[in-house]
């Protein structure tokens, strides 16, 4: 049940977005992707969803290489959180939460005994399943899309960015909230963050990527003792300021 990686490199045009780019992202651990803008995380989790296409090496989901005729099968088993959210604005909460079950065939009760299970999970206010995006603030916006991700109960969970724009207290307060369920569920979760801090606090591993390219994994310790190059000093140093690892992990 991992995702694994093996030499995959992505291009657009003249970008190289992954290059030769091996991880196995392993059962039941939240891993962190993390590294400056355009570094290529949010590629990286199009690939294993198959969104697009990989220009050479391996991706291997649950031992299967995504093709054309499986895909729809390993789908089901991700949940993903796109880094804007995606819920779709014309459909209400309780419309974008089950809209994949709808399409898998669950029956009404099905549908909204999960639904009743997720808010729990997510803490949602019941009283506003029946509003649109637009008419919720972005903490709740980000567990309906959390809980649209775990409708069908997912192995894996893709999470870009997803406390991405939040204020500082409801972005506490969701991540808390995201680690209890992590913990609780048991997922395989890759998650993206550009916060060092928020790396720290989800990932069993952190990896810190430059230019498609991983340059330390691990946790955050090694990364302070033994950093594999000056990027990732520079890196840890440029959000030091804000960290205190006394009583992390
Ligand atoms: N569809 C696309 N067409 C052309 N270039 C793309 C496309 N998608 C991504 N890129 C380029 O690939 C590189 C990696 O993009 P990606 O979205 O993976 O970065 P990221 O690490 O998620 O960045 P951010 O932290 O800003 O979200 C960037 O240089 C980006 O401009
Ligand atoms: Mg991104």
């Amino acid at each position: 049940m991992s995702i694994s990686f093996q030499k995959v490199t992505k291009s657009f045009d003249d970008t190289v977005a992954l290059k030769n780019f091996s991880f196995e992202f392993k059962k039941g651990q939240t891993s962190v992707l993390i590294g400056s803008s355009g570094c290529g995380k949010s590629t990286l989790l199009r690939l294993v969803v198959g969104l697009i296409k990989h220009d050479s090496g391996t991706i291997l989901i649950d031992n299967q290489a995504p093709v054309k005729s499986n895909l729809p099968f390993l789908r089901k088993k991700i949940g993903y959180v796109i880094q804007e959210g995606g819920l779709f604005p014309h459909l209400t909460t309780k419309e974008n939460v089950s809209l994949m079950a709808g399409y898998t065939g669950w029956d009404e009760k099905k549908t909204n005994d999960r639904m009743n299970e997720l808010i729990r999970l997510t803490k949602f206010r019941e009283d506003l399943l029946d509003r649109y995006p637009s008419e919720l603030s972005g903490g709740q916006r980000q567990r309906v899309s959390l809980m649209r991700a775990l409708m069908l109960e997912p192995e894996f969970l893709l999470l870009d960015e997803p406390l991405g724009s939040l204020d500082p207290l409801i972005r506490y307060d969701l991540q808390e909230d995201l680690k209890d369920i992590f913990e609780r569920l048991g997922k395989t979760v890759i998650l993206v963050t550009h916060d060092l801090h928020e790396a720290v606090f989800f990932a069993d591993e952190i990896i810190l990527m430059r230019e498609g390219t991983i340059v330390q994994k691990g946790d955050i310790n090694e990364f302070l003792k033994s950093p594999s190059d000056p990027f990732v000093t520079k890196f840890i140093n440029a959000q030091r300021s804000e960290i205190n690892f006394s009583n992390e992990n």
